[in-house]
């Protein structure tokens, strides 16, 4: 598949624009300083003026950290996905959200795949995390249970991660900075609940993706996650053991 650019309409195009400057404007004090960065450099060919043409901005990742986008009709069997991301290919999809639903969404459209989760794929310490999640799906590719680990932590640092940054808290998860609602929600809400990063903790914290969130994990650095990997290719083993054991059991 690829991104069919005249297909879009100038609603599209106006929605683009919408989405971009008021998310850029609400971003600029709740944003990590790295997506902001990343952001900056991919300006000439991700901006508010017209909706970005696939082909530039794989030029701009391959460039830098070996990342390309992979156009996907929508939500694919995650172990595809995680195939994909040991292979640095990042899924998009390439609708756009009409007018009328500004703020609802049923499932991931260009926005958040793009202005969401690109930019960050030029960061050389998340671009390498994330291929690491891919990786690791693919060896523990048999297990659900190391496949439901996996998930919860792209969850709860890809999509809902939180970083903070000279004692203020930021967003660097996707699903956040792509949404205004969400990005709002964090700064004043206060029922919600933000723990430390702990990799064990995320692993077995559990989420419900229909809802807005109440569970957060905020990480001092990438590097923190990084560092926390041998933890989490332990917990990947076992909980792989686990599984056998159990099947083995009710086998006989
Ligand atoms: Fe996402």
């Amino acid at each position: 598949m690829r991104q069919e650019y005249d297909k879009y309409t100038s609603e599209d195009f106006e929605v683009w624009k919408i989405l971009f400057n008021r998310q850029i404007e609400n971003l600029k004090d709740k944003a990590c300083e790295d997506y902001l960065e990343c952001l900056s450099d991919l300006k000439e060919v991700l901006n508010a003026d017209r909706i970005p043409k696939f082909e530039e901005l794989d030029a701009a990742l391959t460039a830098t950290t070996g990342w390309s986008i992979e156009v996907v009709p929508g939500l694919i069997p995650e172990r595809d996905f995680f195939n994909l991301l040991a292979q640095r290919r990042f899924c998009s999809s390439t609708w756009l959200r009409t007018k009328a639903q500004l703020d609802y969404l049923e499932e991931p459209d260009m926005f958040h795949d793009i202005f969401g989760h690109v930019p960050l794929l030029m960061n050389e310490e998340y671009a390498d995390f994330m291929q690491a999640i891919g990786e690791l799906g693919m060896r523990h590719t048999n297990s659900d249970e190391a496949i439901l680990q996996l998930k919860r932590l792209y969850w709860f640092t890809i999509e809902f991660g939180l970083l903070r940054q000279k004692g203020d808290l930021k967003i660097y998860g996707a699903g956040i900075i792509s949404s205004f609602g969400e990005s709002n929600h964090i700064f004043e809400n206060k029922s919600i609940n933000i723990d430390s990063f702990d990799m064990i903790s995320v692993l077995n914290q559990a989420f419900i993706n229909s809802e807005i969130q109440t569970q957060y994990f905020e990480v001092e650095s990438f590097q923190q996650i990084y560092n926390s990997m041998e933890s989490l290719m332990g917990s990947l083993i076992e909980a792989e053991k686990m599984e056998k054991k159990q099947k083995s059991r009710a086998s006989r």
